[in-house]
């Protein structure tokens, strides 16, 4: 097979969809990459090092012109001329919230895989994780930062010293972001709670931390008095394919000392906090009732690198594939048959079907 790797055009996206150890064993697999120039400059990898792994170096039209077309992000408007029938295209896609690529994804009989819906037998979406596990850890580091003085912040340091109390960390929502951001406020030594509305979850916690971690089930009066007491709140609640759960009034907020930070990962689905809007890297924070909102909707990019490896990690397995039997391999691989959004001319995930208020093609019929 033939792949491409075009070069990410999504401003303050700064990931690239494979690395040189990819390329490497994809050639080994005897498939042939080409890599637009400077695709891997974001994520501090130079062209040198895909070259010295096998890859051959092209331009965007090059890339594009591949068989199986690797990418991180949804393609943009400028990029949609590259499509036609019979391309593989393995990428996030988020198509539900995208009409028109929906429409000519279909339009133009492209392949389309999303890692967001590739999902295991257990539920899980072992391609959405590994994004998961880096912007918890950020939101603490982020949190951590906004709270230092000269950034507008309380003048707490997480950890404290001996002799000073800690910082408080309230966690709302247990899943793979709030035990990522778990682990790293507990790393720093910061006082922890963790709000969950899955008993299970919370047992499991109890059980993994012992008495290092308060948890509590999630009420609005138990969040209202956590929120009051934490120096940094972080909202990671999630409900699948739905709007993120408010959990956190104005009231609540306005309950919070000044120069407390709040940090909402769950803003890509609404987030969880009533006085939240999306933010960016370039500007990450605004104040509201004088708490800090950070409310970044990708925050994985801002450690590009990092993200670059882990996304890789989990991507490459089902890259090589696909590139070794094309979309025939959904047939025996039911985690990789969800992920197909499209193929054939059709809609073929239920819930992407859903969105457009359309029946989902049969796999079979598609392939
Ligand atoms: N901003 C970013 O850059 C970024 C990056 C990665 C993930 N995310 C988002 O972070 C959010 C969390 O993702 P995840 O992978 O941890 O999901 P997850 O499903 O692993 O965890 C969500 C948790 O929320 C809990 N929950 C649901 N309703 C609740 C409620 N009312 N009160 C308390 N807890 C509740 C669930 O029980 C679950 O434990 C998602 O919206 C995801 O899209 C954002």
């Amino acid at each position: 097979m033939l792949l491409g790797v075009p070069k990410e055009i999504k401003a303050e996206e700064y990931r690239v969809a494979m690395v040189p150890a990819g390329v490497q064993e994809l050639v080994a697999a005897g498939h042939q990459v080409l890599v637009e120039a400077g695709a891997g400059l974001g994520a501090g990898i130079a062209d040198e090092a895909y070259l010295k792994a096998g890859a051959e170096l092209t331009d965007a039209a090059g890339a594009w012109g591949a068989q199986m077309v690797v990418k991180v992000k949804e393609p943009l408007p400028g990029e949609y001329d590259y499509f036609r029938p019979g391309l593989l295209l393995y990428t996030y896609l988020h198509l539900a919230a995208q009409p028109e690529l929906t429409r000519r994804l279909v339009q133009d009989r492209v392949q389309a895989v999303a890692y967001e819906t590739i999902q295991l037998a257990d539920g899980s979406l072992p391609l959405l994780v590994p994004m998961s596990e880096v912007a918890g850890r950020m939101a603490v580091q982020a949190g951590a930062h906004y709270l230092e003085r000269p950034q507008g912040g309380r003048g707490v340091l997480l950890g404290g010293v001996p002799g000073v109390r800690p910082g408080r960390v309230t966690i709302l929502g247990a899943g793979v972001v709030g035990h990522a951001a778990l682990k790293m406020a507990l790393g720093l030594r910061a006082q922890v709670t963790a709000i969950d509305r899955s008993q299970p979850r919370l047992s499991y916690l109890d059980d993994l931390y012992g008495g290092r971690v308060t948890t509590l089930y999630s009420l609005p009066d138990t969040v209202a008095a956590a929120c009051a007491a934490s120096d940094l709140v972080i909202g990671a609640v999630l409900l699948a394919g739905a709007k993120a759960p408010q959990l956190v009034t104005e009231d609540m907020v306005a309950s919070m000392e000044p120069g407390s930070v709040i940090a909402d990962v769950a803003i890509d689905q609404g987030g969880c906090v009533a006085t939240m809007r999306p933010t960016t890297h370039s500007d990450p924070v605004y104040t509201v009732h004088g708490v800090i909102h950070y409310g970044v909707a990708n925050i994985p990019g801002a450690v590009s690198r990092t993200s670059t490896f882990a996304l890789t990690n989990a991507t490459l397995p089902y890259a090589l594939v696909l590139a070794r039997e094309g979309l025939a391999a959904a047939r025996r691989d039911p985690a990789l048959a969800l992920g197909v959004n499209v193929a054939g001319g059709r809609i073929v995930h239920p819930a992407v079907a859903a969105a457009f208020g359309e029946e989902a093609a049969p796999l079979d019929m598609a392939l």
